[in-house]
């Protein structure tokens, strides 16, 4: 697939199969993810990849715990108070049922964090797409990402200290078939042009 088609029709999945990723293909979504640009070429990204099924199980459990904790009241951001409910609920599941979870961290003093997170999502989103798999950036652990349960999980996973979640990204084969692929006429993101 062209690199502009692979951009243009990425779309984000919710629903997966529960095959595996095959080790070559997850090799070149780190690859793609490791070239991603990063200021001052800086580099500190570290990605933790995970499909144990008792791993992801284990996070989903921690995240409904952390957010089940929190009061949807003192929260603005809508997706974050929908979380909250639902975890009070008990069966939210921050990942969906993706067999693969990509949690990308990078050290809390740096600026650029979280930028440089952005750049190398994004381009396991795409590239995720040009080899027919689903993706979907998931934001749970960057929201608890200072949360002491969350920060001590994500460290017994290889997080080092200085280090902090930016954003994650869940990637599979889509339950139905190839992903949607369709393009999207966008309502926002204005384009000025100075000519
Ligand atoms: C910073 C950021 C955080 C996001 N967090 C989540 C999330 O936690 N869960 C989710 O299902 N989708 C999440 N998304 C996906 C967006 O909902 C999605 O990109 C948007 O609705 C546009 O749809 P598209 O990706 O299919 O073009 C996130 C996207 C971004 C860029």
């Amino acid at each position: 697939m062209e690199a502009i088609e692979a951009l243009l029709t990425r779309r984000s999945t919710r629903n997966y199969k529960p095959n595996p990723v095959e080790q070559e293909k997850l090799d070149t979504l780190l690859e793609a993810a490791r070239q991603a640009p990063s200021g001052s070429n800086n580099q500190s990204n570290h990605f933790i990849v995970i499909s144990s099924r008792a791993a992801l199980d284990e996070l989903i459990l921690l995240t409904r715990k952390a957010l089940s904790g929190m009061d949807p009241e003192k929260v603005v951001y809508p997706a974050l108070k929908n979380a909250i409910n639902l975890s009070k609920k008990g069966g939210y599941v921050f990942c969906y049922n993706a067999p693969v979870l990509i949690v990308v961290a990078n050290k809390k003093d740096y600026g650029n964090n979280m930028a440089d997170c952005s750049c190398a999502l994004e381009n396991i989103m795409v590239a995720a797409n040009a080899l027919d798999l689903g993706s979907c950036w998931i934001n749970q652990l960057r929201w608890l990402n200072e949360e002491p349960g969350v920060v001590e999980h994500m460290q017994k996973l290889g997080m080092k200290e200085d280090e902090r979640v930016y954003g994650a990204v869940i990637v599979g084969y889509p339950a139905d078939g190839l992903p949607k692929r369709n393009l999207m006429p966008q309502k926002g993101n204005e384009v000025t042009y100075i000519k």
